[in-house]
């Protein structure tokens, strides 16, 4: 993949949509949205949750009449197309995968399967939280690690494991608790060329961190994965590529980036359906008859969504405590406001399609700044998007 290429494609079809990724649809209430959206969400109004699904999950635009809208979804999906890394057969098993979720065991058995032929003696593992990678990729070798994270107790989580089911692997794995930043120094590597800066889901910056610490040190190789893209403010657009015509992204934009590529379920997708037709609901009613800002809800748990719009709404949005039960539900079940909440789901799936664009802006550039400066760098997905949706893995090896 010519990087720079597909950056600047990237880069121009979502300038061509900033109006659709900047504000979550419920920001541009009220509706309609501008033109060609209002006219895209009706069409969409009138597909089936199958036909919903699959144009959300796997871009399929089979149900789809409106050309304009065929093309966005089409182009979409072929700039978010990235070369994909071999699934590896090994399995991960035994003591080392307590604790760990599938997920987590799978990243762990596809990073294993990637740095297999990697010359590597140390690893620097920034944000290792309880250091579950970094002790499996420590079996059965001489390979040591530093496990350098802010947060102590995951560390003594990890400590307290390896103690119970591996203690020889705390000769080679130390724990290191610090808050890594641009001035961060690692003193305590010897043999830099054999050594991997490895970031998995390193949060929002702390992937920004270690791709400009990869740049200015001598490392081997750098392995990084992002994640909470929402967390950073103005780490990104680090290239000369990007700094020459940036995006800016709203902390709208970058939220979703953060949430973005996931497959559901339909009963997933039902479940989505009844948080937002009683959330939907009350912002409309807020914004309609209160006249007032729409405030954000806390956390409502899953049972809350099964009850009555009424009992939900007095519990969580204070603003209509006084406000008689009947006259919320009769507000809730009118078809005119359903109508709006199928309106705003529906139209969210067309802002989704940019969601995963914005993840590989970001993780493009950071790819390309290391290429400007010199470095052989692969963008590739790792790992099944069912299991880890944030599955980029940037890999770059100094050649100076
Ligand atoms: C999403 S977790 C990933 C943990 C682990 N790498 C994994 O994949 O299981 C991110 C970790 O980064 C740590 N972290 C975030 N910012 C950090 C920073 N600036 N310095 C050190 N650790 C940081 C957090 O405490 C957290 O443990």
């Amino acid at each position: 993949m010519d990087l720079e290429k597909r950056f600047c494609a990237i880069r121009d079809f979502l300038k061509q949509h900033e109006y659709l990724h900047e504000l979550e649809v419920m920001e541009r209430y009220p509706f309609p949205l501008k033109a060609p959206y209002d006219q895209w969400t009706k069409e969409l109004q009138k597909l089936d949750a199958k036909d919903l699904l699959q144009l959300e999950c796997f871009g399929s635009t089979q149900a789809l009449t409106e050309e304009s809208m065929i093309s966005y979804f089409e182009k979409a999906w072929v700039l978010a197309e990235l070369p994909k890394y071999a699934q590896s057969d090994n399995k991960l098993k035994g003591e080392i995968t307590r604790k760990m979720t599938p997920k987590k065991i799978h990243e762990i058995e596809q990073i294993q399967h990637l740095l297999q032929d990697e010359e590597v003696e140390t690893l620097v593992d920034i944000g290792s939280g309880a250091g579950y990678l970094s002790s499996a990729l420590l079996i059965n070798n001489n390979l040591k690690s530093f496990c350098v994270d802010m947060n102590d107790q995951f560390q003594q989580q990890g400590k307290k494991k390896l103690q119970n089911w591996f203690p020889e692997l705390l000769d080679r794995l130390t724990f290191v608790h610090a808050k890594v930043d641009a001035n961060s120094k690692f003193d305590f590597i010897q043999n830099t060329q054999k050594t991997l800066l490895l970031g998995l889901h390193a949060c929002g910056p702390l992937s920004t961190t270690l791709v400009r610490h990869f740049e200015k040190g001598q490392y081997g190789t750098l392995l990084n994965f992002g994640c909470c893209y929402h967390k950073m403010q103005n780490e990104y657009n680090l290239s000369a590529v990007a700094k020459s015509e940036p995006i800016n992204f709203s902390n709208h934009a970058l939220t979703m980036a953060a949430k973005c590529h996931s497959v559901f379920s339909p009963k997933e997708i039902h479940q989505r359906y009844l948080v937002k037709r009683f959330r939907y609901s009350l912002h409309f009613y807020a914004q309609d008859v209160l006249k007032t800002p729409f405030e954000t809800l806390g956390n409502a748990s899953a049972k809350d969504y099964q009850g009555s719009f009424s009992d939900y709404a007095k519990k969580y949005y204070p603003a209509v405590h006084d406000i008689p039960a009947q006259e919320l539900e009769e507000y809730f079940h009118l078809p005119s406001t359903q109508q709006k909440v199928h309106y705003a789901m529906v139209a969210g799936i067309i802002r989704s399609a940019l969601g995963r664009l914005i993840e590989i802006y970001i993780n493009l550039d950071r790819a390309l700044y290391l290429q400007e400066h010199g470095h052989q760098v692969v963008v590739a997905e790792t790992f099944k998007r069912e299991l880890s949706p944030r599955n980029i893995a940037i890999l770059a090896k100094n050649t100076q």
